[in-house]
């Protein structure tokens, strides 16, 4: 009987292995973007954090296991990547399923309504405004506008352009590569993601520079912002 059952547990668990995509970079940036998050994120009291565009699912459940007091909200536009996600987090107590978000939409109609305006203490998303179209961005913070709390973060991870500029070499060569694929995808100038910002009660508090020409940036939900 214990056979019996240590097989289908052994069973289960090569399933779910199968699941869980691998991708190189997010396995390369997990470590140096948890630092960050560990200088930002407080400790004691229970609070939430969304993931927007969790991809694999390897950042989050990177990030879990450091935050007990903290629930997880891993999400993805990509239906096919949810199985990976559920594949990396179900053994965390503290992720919730991972749920259909498509940031172009309004919060209201994500997860049935699960989330309440002003309820979020941090949202984080990496690696998808230059990856998407501008208006993936443009609903990001328009979302985080409204769901953070007052002094809520906004974490924002990947390579940008800056006063209309993109350095190095191989970040302008990553940004015609991606506009090759599609036109609409490309990096984002932090210039205009602070109008972004602004004109929803947001604005920007550090500029972290990350491994391999990346950016962390820390943005902030301020009810008086001036
Ligand atoms: C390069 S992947 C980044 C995945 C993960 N965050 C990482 O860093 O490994 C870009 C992600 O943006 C997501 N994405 C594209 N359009 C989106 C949308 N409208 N709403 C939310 N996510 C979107 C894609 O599904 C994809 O998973």
């Amino acid at each position: 009987m214990n056979t019996i059952i240590q097989c289908a547990a052994n069973h289960k668990s090569s399933i779910m292995a199968a699941k869980k995509l691998v991708y190189p970079a997010a396995d390369r940036n997990k470590g140096p973007i948890l630092s960050v998050l560990q200088k930002y994120i407080q400790y004691g009291t229970p609070q939430t954090f969304l993931e927007i565009s969790s991809g694999s699912g390897q950042h989050v459940a990177h990030f879990a296991p450091h935050f007990p007091h903290i629930s997880f909200y891993p999400s993805e536009y990509d239906p096919k990547l949810l199985d990976s996600i559920a594949a990396y987090t179900n053994e965390f107590s503290n992720v919730k399923h991972p749920l259909k978000i498509d940031i172009t939409t309004d919060f209201h109609i994500w997860g049935d309504g699960i989330f309440k305006e002003a309820s979020i203490d941090y949202i984080y998303n990496a690696n998808m405004m230059h990856i998407s179209p501008y208006q993936c961005s443009i609903g990001l913070f328009n979302n985080a506008g409204k769901l953070l709390k007052n002094n809520g973060i906004l974490f924002t991870y990947g390579p940008y352009a800056i006063d209309g500029k993109i350095t190095p070499e191989s970040n302008v060569n990553f940004n015609k590569s991606l506009k090759l694929q599609d036109p609409n995808w490309g990096l984002r100038d932090i210039n205009d993601l602070m109008e972004l910002a602004e004109k929803n009660g947001i604005k920007i508090v550090d500029i972290i520079d990350m491994p391999a020409n990346n950016k962390t940036i820390i943005w902030k939900k301020c009810e008086n912002p001036k």
